[in-house]
């Protein structure tokens, strides 16, 4: 899968792709990260790449002309290349999303704004989709960025060294993810779960079954109104209901 980072600060993207399991997923080819300066393509000698915003208002707005250059200098073929802008009013970026990405043929675009705002014309005429990765304000967009590669990334197969890691996660199933526990098993007065010790697989599959439904139950229980639950998980919900 290949991405492409538009930003005025490619240090960052560099400093977090240069690392852990995106480094080794780039060594492998699994995926390439092309980090571009939105600066080379100003046209102006000073490199400027935002102005005042018209009608007045505080900040600067980032100028259209640098964004439409890089597109037709690097992707100039459309259907080559999905063009996505980090915005906060696009639309929230999920598990689902990142799935759906993760499917992607086309080379993926990232834009990152700063200041104020993205002139609105590469919105309209130049982004094919607005991302957002929450109801926040960011100072730009480059974290939301490598928010959207690594939690691609890890869907792709290869990047993960174990391939269920992925699919066992929180969101992935449906569900929060289940406690995890390591060695050792009793930490200042503080015991893991004697069922983790048993040996016992299938109560261990049951227990992580009772815990993901709790948990989701008491923090998310948005995502269990989503859920088609089995029969023998309707029983588990049941018995958490009355134990809470
Ligand atoms: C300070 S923000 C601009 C906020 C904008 N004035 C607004 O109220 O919607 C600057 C840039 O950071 C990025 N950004 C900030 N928060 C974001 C979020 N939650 N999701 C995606 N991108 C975000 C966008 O690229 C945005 O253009």
């Amino acid at each position: 899968m290949k991405f492409n980072v538009v930003t005025i600060f490619p240090e960052i993207v560099h400093a977090y792709v240069g690392m852990s399991i995106l480094k080794r997923a780039v060594e492998k080819n699994l995926i390439t990260v092309d980090i571009h300066n939105l600066r080379d393509y100003a046209e102006d000698k000073h490199k400027m790449v935002d102005d005042y915003p018209y009608g007045g208002g505080s900040g600067m707005v980032m100028k259209p002309e640098p964004f439409f250059r890089i597109a037709e200098s690097i992707w100039p073929q459309k259907n080559k290349r999905k063009i996505i802008a980090l915005s906060p009013k696009g639309r929230l970026f999920t598990q689902e999303l990142a799935s759906e990405i993760s499917r992607e043929s086309r080379d993926i675009v990232l834009l990152c704004g700063r200041y104020e705002a993205i002139d609105e014309r590469v919105m309209q005429h130049l982004a094919d989709d607005e991302i957002s990765i929450g109801d926040y304000i960011l100072t730009g967009g480059e974290l939301p960025a490598l928010v959207i590669i690594d939690a691609v990334s890890r869907l792709l197969t290869g990047v993960l060294g174990d391939s269920h890691s992925a699919k066992e996660e929180s969101f992935s199933w449906g569900l929060l993810d289940y406690p995890h526990y390591t060695r050792p098993d009793e930490y200042d007065g503080m015991a893991v779960p004697r069922v983790l010790l048993s040996g016992n697989h299938n109560e261990i599959t049951l227990w992580r079954k009772k815990q993901a439904l709790k948990i989701t139950q008491k923090r998310r229980p948005d995502l269990l109104r989503k859920y088609s639950l089995t029969q023998d998980e309707q029983r588990l919900l049941n018995d958490i209901k009355e134990e809470l």
